[in-house]
């Protein structure tokens, strides 16, 4: 293995703890040997609590079964006097929130004392709409400020938010309404990226059309669209808002509060409800954020996630702004209004850190490299990325021609439902090598195992497990706690399970290889073949579908539908139509997130005899390998699987 060792620059004068190899094998085993203390030492240093905590873990993943482990359980805080009181002593005029708005250099820049403020006005506001604590408020929102704001806000007045990804359509977001029961929901006229609208008041109006537990839309005027205001129920943001008293006493929460709810797709059945709490999630994001990327004072930090999947949530708000960091806001498209905008805004603003995923990174190479050398990257210094395992020529382009062999690539491996980043290299630390996600944290305890839940040893590959809790850690699903229980701790009883394929080389590095389970990763977005398939079988014409993923350039992975058509139905030469018909339902169903790539009707699915389909042969088929199929003979109709090989145009 050939790894690039750190560049000079890189350590020169950090204030990371963690800048030799040697240290951080120090801390992980320290933290190994007594993850309590650990934690605990982080916890007090990191979070301005109003009762400090004295206990860190109760329970394990061994009682998981009879409810949920926690951790601080005896912290007493609210998020937001880490994120924003606890800066306003020698950061008040620091500035906290720089957006960079759709039209290059459409800028506005909030200082940690005015986002306080805002963020006091918002709780104000929410409490005047009768929000109390505990209760769940969905928000729905491009990236504009005030979705920071009105997050942080829900945090004040100790409600649960909920963000719905502007890009999830009106029915997908009436379920999560539904499914936690929130009563408010915060959206905003139009979003705008790359100069096109999103309709989201429009399309939270039909998600809301009849939902009797909506009393309030709270809506923020981004273009100025005319949207439509139904009296007693939506309030304009700059009326109730701008208006509302920047006192706020920040409402006390246990540690073990939820925090946040975020949706996220599985291998089966609808999205869940991902919970986390306050205390632990927010040590952890503070943690991760400052020890990976190496954070310093005067940093400009850039994630150029959205809010609405949990890299926005950990790494654009709460760890950026817990450390005292300038976190920037980015509403546009990498490639508007040309394929340099990224690098543009890093010359623009100074960008020191920054944060994507492959998918951008494999888009932005296609272009070519004068989008990049146009723009001065001299303050560069880390490079991370996320989402999806990273091939190694997209690495190299990021490393070499983005920063110049002078900065350090993180490549961060973590999920949803654990919080923030678990496997990476830790900035001035860790000798990269192009596609490993490298080391552990302190604190995170990986192993891979086998079928048989065995713990391998060694350079290896298995499915990726964690042997102990760490503070971060989801919770629980909303309202289904069996539900998380059965989908991470009974695969492999005592152990968290990732869904996640992955090898071990001789140096202990970690090499995610991708989901083992029937979740794909498209763009670095997680979907579930079973929400697919459900919205696809939804078609009248439509009598079976299955849904698999294929390797994509751009994409890592894209969507293949095999589709068994009703009886009598005969879509003869307008096959672009009815693709296009059902990608609509697709649309519908789920939103313009999801699309299938490619379509291909088949006479039946390849099942066992008692019905299972195997998705094993679908896979290879739409991967264009039907070298080695396996044994078929378990099949209930064999003759399937030659008609699904030769309508891909392929031989057997
Ligand atoms: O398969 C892994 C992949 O993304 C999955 C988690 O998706 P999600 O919950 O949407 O969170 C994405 C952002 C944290 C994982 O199970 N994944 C994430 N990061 C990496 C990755 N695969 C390889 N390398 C990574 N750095």
């Amino acid at each position: 293995m050939s790894t690039h060792p750190v560049p000079s620059r890189v350590q020169e004068g950090s204030p990371n703890p963690i800048t030799t190899m040697h240290a951080w094998r120090e801390t992980w085993m320290q933290a190994k040997n007594d993850p309590d203390a650990f934690w605990l030492a982080e916890a007090h240093a990191r979070v301005h609590w109003r009762t400090p905590p004295t206990e860190g873990l109760r329970g394990s993943y061994h009682t998981v079964g009879d409810g949920p482990f926690s951790w601080f359980a005896d912290g007493r805080l609210n998020v937001t006097e880490t994120c924003l009181d606890a800066n306003l002593g020698t950061r008040a005029d620091k500035v906290a929130i720089l957006w960079e708005g759709d039209t290059p250099g459409e800028n506005r820049t909030l200082t940690y004392a005015e986002l306080a403020a805002e963020v006091n006005k918002a709780a104000s506001a929410l409490v005047s709409l009768g929000v109390q604590k505990g209760e769940r408020v969905i928000i729905y929102m491009g990236m504009v400020p005030e979705a920071a704001i009105a997050m942080l806000a829900c945090a004040r007045v100790g409600a649960v938010h909920s963000v719905v990804f502007g890009g999830f359509s009106a029915e997908a977001l009436r379920d999560r309404i539904r499914d936690c029961d929130a009563r408010v929901v915060i959206t905003q006229d139009e979003g705008l990226r790359g100069q096109r609208t999103i309709p989201l008041k429009a399309t939270a109006d039909e998600a809301v059309q009849g939902e009797k537990g909506v009393t309030h839309q709270l809506v923020y005027r981004r273009t100025g669209a005319d949207v439509t205001m139904v009296a007693g129920r939506d309030v304009w943001w700059h009326d109730v808002v701008e208006t509302a008293s920047a006192d706020f006493e920040a409402v006390e929460c246990a540690a073990e509060d939820p925090l946040f709810i975020l949706y996220t797709s599985g291998s089966t059945g609808r999205p869940k409800g991902v919970v986390h709490t306050c205390g632990g999630y927010i040590t952890y994001a503070s943690y991760t954020h400052q020890t990976v990327f190496d954070l310093r004072e005067d940093d400009v930090y850039a994630c150029v996630a959205d809010v609405g999947w949990i890299t926005g949530h950990t790494y654009i708000v709460y760890g950026p702004l817990a450390n005292g960091a300038t976190t920037l806001m980015f509403e546009s498209t990498p490639l508007y209004p040309d394929a340099g905008r990224y690098w543009d805004m890093v010359e623009r603003h100074g960008i020191t850190i920054f944060y994507t995923a492959p998918t951008a990174i494999r888009a932005l190479a296609a272009m070519g490299d004068d989008f990049v050398t146009r723009a001065d990257r001299s303050t560069l210094r880390v490079l991370g990325t996320v989402g999806e395992p990273i091939n190694p020529e997209a690495w190299e382009w990021y490393y070499t021609v983005v920063g110049a062999s002078r900065c350090t690539i993180v490549d961060t491996w973590w999920q949803t439902e654990t919080g923030g980043i678990m496997i990476t290299p830790v900035a001035p630390a860790t000798p990269v090598a192009p596609g490993a996600a490298t080391l552990p944290l302190p604190g995170i305890q990986p192993v891979l195992v086998n079928a048989d839940n065995q713990v391998l040893h060694g350079p290896v590959s298995g499915h990726l497990c964690m042997e102990h809790p760490w503070p971060g850690q989801a919770r629980t699903v909303w309202g289904d706690h069996p539900r998380y229980v059965s989908t991470y701790f009974s695969t492999y009883p005592g152990r968290y399970f990732t869904g996640d394929g992955c090898r071990r080389d001789a140096s202990g590095y970690h090499w995610i290889t991708g989901r083992v389970d029937d979740v794909l990763n498209v763009s670095g977005h997680r979907m579930g073949t079973a929400e697919l398939e459900s919205a696809l079988v939804s078609a009248d014409s439509v009598a079976e579908a299955a849904v698999v993923g294929y390797p994509h350039p751009i994409k890592g992975q894209g969507v293949y539908a095999y589709i068994v058509l009703q009886p009598g139905v005969d879509i003869g030469d307008s096959v672009e139509v009815w693709q296009k018909a059902l990608n609509g339902v697709v649309r519908t169903r789920i939103g313009a997130v999801a699309r299938v790539d490619k379509f291909q009707v088949v006479p039946g699915l390849p099942k066992t005899r008692s019905g299972k389909v195997m998705r094993r042969i679908l896979r290879k088929v739409a991967e264009g390998d039907v070298s080695r199929l396996g044994d078929v003979s378990t099949l209930a109709d064999p003759s399937v699987v030659d008609a699904i090989i030769s309508g891909a145009g392929l031989s057997g």
